[in-house]
């Protein structure tokens, strides 16, 4: 879906690359977990694929097509983006007219905005809010409504950058529920960014980064078994498994899993 090859990037001035290099297959359907400690990369990455930073060296492809001046606008569009921070990225006054905010660019007519924004509030369990402001809502719903925001464009590739990272643990447990809905249900390509261990439990492929370079790519085993490499990237082994590793097999598991297993 997405090809990276040998991206770099340094920030103005910088000696270091802030991407050093960089190659990555994003493929259809999967759900990509991007882990890495603060400041090893992961955002600026992101900025890169959306466009935000646009003086890379490399190439991107999305679905074979080279990504440049003249293609970038139509193949970003198959890309949709959730930031961090809940509270910046509302515009509309209620939950509705938040979703169909970004819509309007599209250029649909109303009976399809009105279509497209209930179906995406309903994929995440807001439908029962639409007519509320949105910054009354708890940050796992406001996250959720802006996932709702972002499917309504239709995406390929739904991006979350540590999107869970403000948000309480309830919050959090509802919008990777959601996420792993969505993934299940929909087959949604999904490019998750954490430096959280404990949320990438559905993953079907993990990259770890540090220092603007990929340190390690493959399955949640495979990328888990290496416990001297996340220590080394500055990760935070969770204390689930810790207690796994202790008393049980020592694989990843969810906290749910453990409770069960022990
Ligand atoms: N706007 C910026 N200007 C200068 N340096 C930046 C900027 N944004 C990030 N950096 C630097 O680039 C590196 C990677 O940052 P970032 O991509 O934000 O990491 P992450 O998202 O993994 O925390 C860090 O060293 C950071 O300090
Ligand atoms: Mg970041």
């Amino acid at each position: 879906m997405i090809t990276l090859n040998n991206i770099a990037f340094k920030y103005r001035d910088d000696e270091v690359y802030a991407l050093d290099h960089i190659s990555i297959r994003f493929n259809s359907g999967e759900w990509t977990s991007i882990i890495g400690h603060n400041g090893s990369g992961k955002s600026t990455l992101v900025k890169i694929i959306m466009g935000i930073i646009e003086e890379y060296e490399g190439d991107i492809y999305v679905d074979g097509e080279l990504l440049n001046i003249e293609s970038k606008q139509t193949l970003r569009r198959k890309f949709a983006i959730v930031f961090q921070n809940p509270d910046n990225q509302f515009v509309g006054a209620t939950v509705e007219d938040d979703v169909a905010f970004g819509l309007e660019n599209l250029g649909l007519d109303r009976a399809e905005m009105v279509k497209r924004t209930e179906h995406a509030l309903g994929l995440v369990n807001m439908l029962d809010f639409r007519k509320h402001e949105p910054h009354r809502l708890s940050g796992g719903q406001k996250q959720r409504v802006a996932i709702a925001g972002a499917l309504a464009m239709k995406p390929e590739v739904l991006i979350l950058d540590e999107a869970t990272s403000m948000l309480d643990p309830s919050g959090r447990k509802e919008v990777l529920s959601i996420l792993s809905e969505l993934h299940e249900r929909l087959d949604t390509t999904i490019l998750f960014i954490t430096h959280d261990l404990t949320e990438i439990a559905e993953s079907d492929k993990v990259i770890v980064m540090n220092n603007g370079q990929i340190v390690a790519e493959g399955s949640l085993e495979e990328v888990y078994k290496d416990k001297n490499l996340l220590l080394e990237s500055n990760l935070k082994v969770p204390y689930t498994m810790e207690i796994s590793d202790a008393l049980l097999d020592g694989s990843y598991m969810t906290h749910e899993e453990l409770v069960r297993r022990l």
